[in-house]
């Protein structure tokens, strides 16, 4: 019926950040770059954990476990924190979806202007229940919590996008307008981040984050060495 493939199971935990692994890299040497760019941002590489999920979905439209691996060892964790992590945000998929992501609200507001039938409408004409693919890939539809757009319920976002209330029929031109790319230009393929790359703003100087790294490190030893200072929990 659909076209998606089961989820692979992540590798076993292991390494630590310096390890070089003797494997293809999946993410490609752009979103590596952006990706080491980031990790630089924050003090623990681990902190940029959530950031590179976003970075290699915006690559695959999904998070692959090869791009976990790729992770894991570019902020020093395990390809299994890196999933245990990820599963836990409604942003991240570790399994395929569409091209767009539809998601329903069918919270309060929403269900009492009508979001039940418009989802059943839509299961019905997409021919997926609630949380499945289209055969031909290209919409993933999904029941939602309160989208914070209560004033336009039913309230429908297509990747992470805002389309305003929707009834079966404008919901029916939506698809439409979708699967035939009318809509690409406002509604960009999941997992897109941004159109516009920022190029200013945010960067960091690697000597210098080598350095202060490598202070705060000898600080820890340091205190470790000293042992615990004495005095109450
Ligand atoms: S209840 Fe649907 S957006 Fe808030």
């Amino acid at each position: 019926m659909s076209d998606r493939t089961e989820p692979v199971p992540v590798g076993a935990p292991r390494r630590s950040l310096s390890s070089t692994v003797a494997r293809p890299r999946h993410l490609t040497a752009e979103t590596r770059e952006r990706a080491q760019q980031v990790v630089t941002l924050y003090p623990e590489p681990r902190s940029a954990l959530i950031p590179l999920c976003h970075l290699a979905q915006e690559q695959d439209g999904w998070l692959t476990p090869e791009a976990m691996e790729d992770i894991a060892d570019l902020v020093g964790v395990t390809p299994a924190e890196v999933y245990g992590t990820a599963t836990f945000y409604d942003m991240l998929h570790t399994e395929p979806v569409g091209t767009h992501l539809v998601a329903v609200c069918t919270n309060i507001a929403c269900l009492l202007n009508g979001a039940a039938e418009l989802l059943e409408h839509a299961e019905s004409t997409l021919g997926v229940n609630a949380g499945g693919t289209t055969a031909d890939g290209s919409i993933t539809l999904e029941e939602a919590e309160c989208l914070a757009d209560c004033d336009r319920a039913p309230c429908v976002q297509v990747n992470h996008r805002f389309v305003g209330a929707q009834t079966p029929e404008t919901f029916d031109r939506l698809v439409a307008e979708l699967r035939s790319g009318d809509r690409a230009g406002d509604i960009p393929r999941h997992g897109t981040l941004n159109r516009v790359r920022r190029t200013t703003g945010l960067e960091a100087d690697p000597a210098q984050v080598a350095s202060e790294r490598a202070a705060m490190a000898e600080a820890q030893a340091r205190r470790a060495g000293s042992g615990p200072s004495g005095g109450g929990s």
